[in-house]
């Protein structure tokens, strides 16, 4: 059975985020201390089956106009079991009453974003990386 939980909730431990991230090869550089600090400052939400995360999603926000979601994420051994939606589902109800929720996605996964509700915007998404 799988169990949808804030990381309030049911807090995730660094070392079982960094083997999702590596089942989708995000993110190789990001260290236990750095992801522990990430998870602290973030609204994160877990799937769960039994002992292990199997999903995991979370968001950046000002908590009252802005909110950004950020490293939605499956194992490959638990997609297309609606896992992905459950976790924007229970992350939007988590960010109800933020004025603009924002994602970025790839083209081909905007569709699924706009079941959740999101539309595609005519604006450039911009980044400065650390240097
Ligand atoms: C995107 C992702 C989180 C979806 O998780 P999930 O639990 O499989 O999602 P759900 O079961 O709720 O929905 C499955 C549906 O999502 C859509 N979908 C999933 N991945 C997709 C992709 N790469 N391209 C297009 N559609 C996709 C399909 O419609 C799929 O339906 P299907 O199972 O009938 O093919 C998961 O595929 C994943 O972790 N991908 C790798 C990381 C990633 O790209 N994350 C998104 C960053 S913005």
């Amino acid at each position: 059975m799988i169990v949808v939980k804030l990381h309030t909730e049911k807090p995730i431990p660094p070392l079982q985020l960094m083997r999702l991230y590596e089942n989708v090869d995000w993110w190789p550089n990001r260290t236990k201390d750095g992801i522990r600090k990430m998870l602290n400052n973030s609204i994160v939400v877990g799937a769960w089956e039994d002992k292990q995360l199997v999903g995991f999603c979370r968001a950046v926000s000002d908590g009252v106009y802005r909110a950004y979601i950020e490293d939605v994420a499956v194992l490959t051994t638990h997609r297309s079991q609606g896992i992905g939606k459950q976790l924007m589902d229970q992350m939007i109800k988590k960010l109800q009453g933020i004025e603009v929720v924002s994602l970025f996605c790839s083209p081909k996964l905007a569709d699924y974003y706009r079941s959740s509700g999101f539309d595609s915007t005519k604006q450039t998404v911009m980044h400065k990386t650390k240097m």
